[in-house]
């Protein structure tokens, strides 16, 4: 079999379905190898479709046994089954009924969609076509409908039975050989946000009181012997809640709500109706086997799942090209919790990173999309960064440009339209444009249009008029498939600092003061002029990230030098470190390229020295401005001709640098902060750990025998397990004795926690030696890892070939051919998983010429293997094209 391109999905060929579901009612008798599905749809023709007379109904991997109309058989020859579809022509043009029953094999999925087992938990994942794979349905998110679901299983395998909504019913049956229980959503829903778990879990159980009185039981599933690590999760779930109450006025609608923790799971985490479904690592958590990292993301998780129940699951998408509705708005809406939870310009900071190193590089590569893309051949390949955090980035421009409140208004009138609805971006922005007044036909492009703006702005002063003016000129850069493009509507938030380090109040000439310095940019080339200029001022541009641009200004060191003491907005103090940083690797690179060893880093280690001693800024900030940029934000900004080589030695340079020149102010802080012997994973104690690590890291990078025994040290007497895994990197990246010793030991500890074990990978995985390679090859072969398993495969094959630059792009190219035969293999079975390894290549054109010949060496050669998944071979083409 050949791979063929297939056929693209377009956005312009949308068409309402031709009939729509009233109700769902679903039996599903449990068996590993063989779960019989009965599914009994109410259903009539769509008003609205142009034609009704055939009923096509979405499959894959399916048995089929029977099928009925109105309880009548329908022979064998009536209809016609094809892979993927069930084809019944010449429908009832009123209401009928339509029974169908299913055969699956749950224990034989490992593309981990439809309906699986994992560590012997039955579950499901139906975003976004796995509905498919229990029954014949009309697959797509606009068809809504009103789902009662029958459980029945063996009480022993699955005691647990759990599916959406309120529980209804439960029993047992052939003299106790059998269970069942019955679950009712009163909630109209599509059927990607159907869910269904069987299994041997225990439930920790908590309540929560709305807002109007109702109280909710909530749950969450874990494996026996866990519960002590879901306090965390449970908590966090409580806050989104009361949180989506007082910022958005939105309240919960069900009597319970339940999450169910599993091992084996493609994603973070999905938000099906009453029944949320979690990777296990994003919910159990204990001091001594989680780390703030995984606290933080667990909390934001948790939210984000919770706050799809409006946003998303209330209102859903008309059809997939509408993610960004549900996906960047929910991002956003969880940043904003974030943001309120812990300290915001430390969330901001965090969320642009995120932006900033996986969207970005996106945007300017072969799989650059818009938010809204126009086509897609496998819709599992859109859930982007694009989508996600472009699509958040959007949400937030919108609220900056109505400001908090009309944002809120925009929202509440959403709701009050939309509710139990399937919308679009248009429908969305419509009602910020009516609940505001205000026109957003500009600002639509940001949906339609692929690819970073540049802004390119320069500051001009006149002493005789007391005057600035502030040109911004926007360049966008071409995208594939997308030449020409439209100029923007961009919120470009500034400030002007005046040299006694003051913010200078802002009045724009033709329209007066300027309170939030929010300028609204929407021609290619724009002047913006400030009266009452008395001095020179330094500009303070695209405070807080306002728009998702590459800002261009020409500032000297001593102008970066002095926003980084003085910029009263705390964000743009950070960039100015990280400017500062990013210029001064680069001149390193450049340097160490041409042959010399004159550039140092001196001025930048000297700036940050004063400005990180600053003890008035919070613990978490400071952690932040001592975080160099990392070579994969260097090999992004260089575009061109990249060695990874030259990046980590030139890296390697600074940080040894910053470590000897802030030494005195590194110790400080490291003696300072000693380990808590109380620990709180909350954002003030987190931020507190995260200074002394980074202190750590810059210490050790001096390499002296005393940086190397603190390392031992923190290793040795870490009680919790962000301070062990920090040292644990640490150690496996120097290499030698000691690293052997500390991953032997982290091994014996850990080997039976199948979460804290791929800690264990992953610290092999990122070593930066030349053995590495070697090291992770051998490992997939070891008895703890399963390619079947996503979190191991992400731990050891992911980060090798995504956080392991050097290693992964070695010029002998057998980085590039280990992660091709890895994706291989694991396209076989898993699709999904196999697709997202491969987004590991996608900047490979930027490489120098010899790894550039390597890498696509490698890719021509998977693009050519057989039975090449619609997944892998949408990326690769696209990569390779
Ligand atoms: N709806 C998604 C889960 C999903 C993604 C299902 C792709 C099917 C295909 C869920 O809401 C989600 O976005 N999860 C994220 C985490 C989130 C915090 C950004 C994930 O799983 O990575
Ligand atoms: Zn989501």
């Amino acid at each position: 079999m050949k791979n063929e391109t297939p056929r693209p999905i377009r956005l312009k060929d949308y068409k309402p379905p031709s009939f729509l579901v009233d109700t769902v009612a679903l039996d599903v008798a449990l068996d590993p190898a063989h779960t019989r599905v009965k599914s009994r749809l109410k259903m009539r023709p769509n008003p609205a479709a142009a034609e009704t007379g055939k009923l096509q109904l979405d499959g894959e991997n399916l048995e089929l046994e029977e099928v009925r109309i109105n309880g009548t058989v329908v022979p064998r020859s009536s209809y016609e089954v094809i892979p993927s579809a069930l084809i019944l022509p010449g429908m009832p043009q009123e209401r009928f009924s339509l029974d169908i029953v299913t055969h699956v094999n749950p224990d034989a999925n490992k593309a981990l969609q439809g309906l699986y087992r994992s560590r012997g938990i039955f579950c499901t994942q139906c975003e976004a076509q796995g509905f498919r794979r229990i029954t014949y349905f009309l697959d797509r998110p606009d068809v809504l409908a009103k789902y009662t679901t029958r459980i029945e299983a063996d009480p022993e395998l699955a005691p647990v039975l759990l599916s959406n909504g309120n529980p209804l019913e439960r029993g047992t049956a052939e003299r106790g050989k059998r269970h069942y229980a019955v679950w009712k959503d009163p909630h109209p829903k599509p059927c990607y946000l159907f869910a269904l778990v069987g299994g041997n879990l225990s439930p920790v159980a908590s309540t929560f009181r709305t807002r109007s009185g109702r109280e909710v039981d909530l749950r969450i599933y874990v494996e026996p012997g866990k519960e002590d690590r879901c306090a965390w999760a449970m908590d966090a779930l409580k806050r989104s809640m009361r949180w989506d109450e007082e910022r958005f006025g939105l309240e919960y609608d069900l009597d319970v709500f339940n999450i169910v923790a599993v091992s084996d799971f493609n994603m973070g985490a999905m938000e099906n109706k009453g029944l949320n479904i979690f990777n296990d690592r994003l919910i159990l958590a204990s001091p001594a086997t989680a780390t703030d990292a995984i606290y933080e993301a667990i909390e934001s998780v948790v939210a984000h799942e919770y706050f799809h129940n409006w946003t998303g699951n209330r209102i859903t998408c008309r059809d997939w090209f509408q993610l960004c509705l549900k996906e960047g708005l929910t991002v956003f809406r969880d940043q904003e919790f974030s943001a309120d939870e812990r300290s915001r310009t430390v969330q901001r900071i965090a969320d642009v990173r995120q932006l900033r190193t996986h969207q970005f590089p996106e945007d300017a590569g072969p799989l650059a999309h818009p938010v809204r893309p126009e086509s897609y051949i496998e819709i599992n390949n859109f859930y982007t960064a694009t989508v996600y955090e472009k699509g958040a980035e959007l949400c937030r421009m919108i609220e900056t440009i109505v400001g908090r409140e009309g944002f809120r208004a925009g929202m509440d009138l959403y709701f009050e339209r939309h509710d139990g609805e399937a919308a679009t971006v248009e429908q969305f922005v419509k009602c910020f444009e009516d609940a505001n007044g205000c026109d957003l036909k500009q600002f639509r492009t940001w949906y339609s249009q692929a690819g970073t703006p540049e802004l390119a702005c320069a500051l001009s002063w006149d002493s005789e008029t007391k005057s600035a003016a502030l040109t911004v000129e926007q360049v966008l850069p071409p995208t594939p498939g997308e030449e020409a493009k439209h100029p923007l509507h961009l919120p470009l938030k500034v400030g002007l600092i005046s040299g006694n380090g003051q913010d200078i109040e802002l009045n724009l000439k033709g329209a007066g003061p300027l309170a939030d310095g929010v300028l609204n940019v929407t021609k290619p080339r724009q002047t913006f002029t400030f009266l009452d200029v008395p001095s020179r001022p330094v500009p303070s541009l695209l405070r807080g990230l306002s728009a998702p641009a590459r800002l261009k200004v020409d500032l000297s060191d001593g102008d970066l030098e002095f926003l980084l003491a003085n910029d009263s907005d705390l964000f743009n103090r950070w960039q100015a470190a990280n400017d500062y940083a990013m210029r001064t690797l680069l001149r390193i690179v450049e340097a160490r390229r041409s042959g010399k060893r004159s550039v140092r880093g001196t001025g930048f280690a000297n700036a940050l020295a004063a400005s990180v001693a600053n003890d008035g800024l919070e613990a978490a900030y400071r952690a932040e401005l001592l975080r160099l940029p990392t070579e994969l934000d260097i090999a992004r900004e260089l575009a061109r001709d990249v060695d990874p080589e030259g990046i980590f030695r030139a890296r390697r340079q600074l940080l040894k640098l910053v470590g000897e020149t802030l030494g005195d102010v590194l110790e400080d802080i490291y003696q300072a902060d000693g380990d808590d012997d109380r620990f709180s994973p909350d954002a003030t104690s987190a931020g507190r750990r995260a200074l002394r690590n980074a202190a750590l890291t810059l210490l050790t990078a001096r390499g002296r025998p005393a940086d190397k025994e603190r390392l031992l040290r923190h290793y040795q007497s870490a009680t919790n397990m962000t301070d062990a895994s920090h040292a644990l990197f640490l150690l496996a990246a120097a290499g030698g004795t000691d690293a052997g010793d500390a991953l032997g030991d982290f091994y014996a500890r850990w080997k039976d926690d199948h979460l804290v074990i791929d800690t264990w990978f992953v610290a092999q995985a990122i070593a930066p030696s030349a053995t590495t390679l070697q090291r992770v090859r051998a490992l997939t072969k070891h008895p703890l890892f399963a390619l079947t398993a996503p979190n191991k495969v992400r731990a050891l094959i992911g980060s090798f070939a995504s956080m392991n630059p050097r290693q992964f792009n070695r010029p002998d190219g057998g980085g590039y051919n280990f992660a091709v035969e890895q994706v291989l293999a694991i396209d076989k079975f898993n699709p999904q998983v196999a697709a997202r390894l491969l987004g590991s290549f996608r900047s490979w054109r930027g490489l120098e010429p010899g790894r550039r010949k390597e890498a696509k060496r490698a890719l021509s050669r998977l693009v050519k293997a057989e039975g090449l998944s619609r997944d892998a071979i949408e990326i690769a083409t696209k990569i390779l094209e």
